[in-house]
């Protein structure tokens, strides 16, 4: 039964007077959508991640469809990614009519592993798809190199990491396009909001189309003129969310200092817990560290995760799990004929994993809370 308590979510927006007077600026005004603020929000993106062009789009999952689109990806193409992510990044490839070749993650990361890419490349292969999994940028070096040799694109799913670094390098520029997410959990939020990121001039120009109907300007042959090669969809994002956007975006240091300020707590309670394994971050990497999630040494407890979670949820933590790796959901799984032990490192994690509460402005009282629950259910259970 779970209790009547205010529970502390799994993420959360940090939403100020400021952001509300930007909105409500661009309410007022003559332009709700496709006004100035798009473009000066993908200004602005681009700028802070070191990158030429930005095309903001509805959500994460448009940007994964232009950016997937936009790579030329077509029935019959198979795209390497991770199981461990969330649905829309494999999803995006099957609505291009392409097939997620899955590949193993890496124990610490839980990244996709560099070193077991190659031997799923086959002549189908187009992309690697790669995710920045909780915020902790991917061995960027080694994809590089098998990309090159095999003369396959990279496309970054970076929902998790606006702001994080990857050798010094601000994650944006580091794959042929970087994708990313404003949904009110991560990093900075428009509500609902994606951007694609990429120095290609041309990847750019087919995005913006995409992203508009399929539709091209002809304003040569009149001021109304315009054609259609290959049908779009509505992926704008409006001018009024961009405006939020701008504005969450001035505070960017600010909300990702706060999460490695809680970051480093949680790191220092569950340091000596045996029963606990907190999440890594390699010494080349600086992470903005979208979520915190724990994995439970299930050999050292009495009962299982769903237990312990439950016993969490009961003591007011908005504890999750990311994710139930992909190729374990039914689609994935008949589509494509995946099942349980094809990736074995992705499993153990799973049924392992708990996510807890994370994010800017999380007030210390809660941030102990936290750290006492998990520390209570860790001693009931303990052998
Ligand atoms: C790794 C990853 N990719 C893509 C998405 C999709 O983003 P959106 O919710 O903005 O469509 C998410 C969102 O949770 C995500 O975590």
């Amino acid at each position: 039964m779970l209790n009547k308590k205010k529970i502390i979510p799994y993420g959360h927006q940090w939403i100020d007077k400021k952001d509300i007077k930007e909105v409500v600026k661009v309410l007022r005004g003559d332009w709700i959508t496709q006004g100035p603020n798009v473009e000066r929000f993908e200004r602005a993106v681009a700028k802070y991640c070191r990158v030429k062009y930005a095309v903001a789009v509805s959500s994460g999952t448009a940007a994964l469809h232009a950016a997937y689109t936009a790579a030329g990806i077509k029935t019959g193409d198979e795209v390497i990614t991770t199981p461990l992510t969330f649905a829309a990044t494999a999803n995006c490839i099957v609505f291009c009519g392409g097939k997620p070749v899955f590949v193993d993650i890496q124990k610490d990361t839980l990244n996709i592993d560099p070193k077991k890419i190659e031997a799923k490349i086959t002549k189908k292969t187009k992309a690697i798809a790669v995710v920045d999994f909780a915020g902790h940028p991917c061995d960027y070096d080694e994809t590089k190199k098998i990309a090159k040799k095999h003369k396959l694109l990279i496309i970054e799913d970076a929902a998790h990491s606006l702001g994080s670094e990857y050798k010094e390098k601000r994650i944006g520029s580091l794959a042929d396009m970087t994708i990313l997410s404003f949904h009110p959990v991560k990093i900075i939020t428009t509500g609902e909001g994606g951007m694609v990121l990429t120095n290609n001039k041309d990847f750019y120009e087919k995005l913006k189309v995409f992203r508009h109907h399929g539709i091209i300007k002809k304003p040569e042959k009149g001021g109304w003129y315009y054609e259609i090669e290959k049908p779009g969809y509505n992926y704008r994002l409006t001018d009024f969310q961009c405006a939020l956007g701008i504005s969450q975006l001035r505070k960017i240091d600010k909300f990702i200092k706060e999460r490695r300020d809680i970051v480093a707590k949680y790191n220092k309670a569950f340091k000596d817990i045996n029963e606990i394994v907190a999440p890594t971050e390699r010494d080349y990497v600086k992470s903005a560290w979208h979520i915190y999630p724990i994995q439970l040494n299930l050999e050292k407890l009495k009962n299982g995760r769903k237990k312990i979670f439950e016993e969490m949820q009961k003591e007011g933590l908005g504890v999750q799990v990311h994710y139930i790796p992909l190729h374990l959901q039914p689609f994935y799984k008949k589509k494509f004929n995946y099942k349980k032990g094809n990736f074995p490192v992705a499993e153990r994690y799973y049924e392992r994993a708990v996510t807890l509460p994370l994010f800017p402005k999380m007030p210390d009282k809660e941030v102990n809370k936290v750290i006492k629950t998990v520390k209570k259910a860790i001693n009931f259970y303990k052998k």
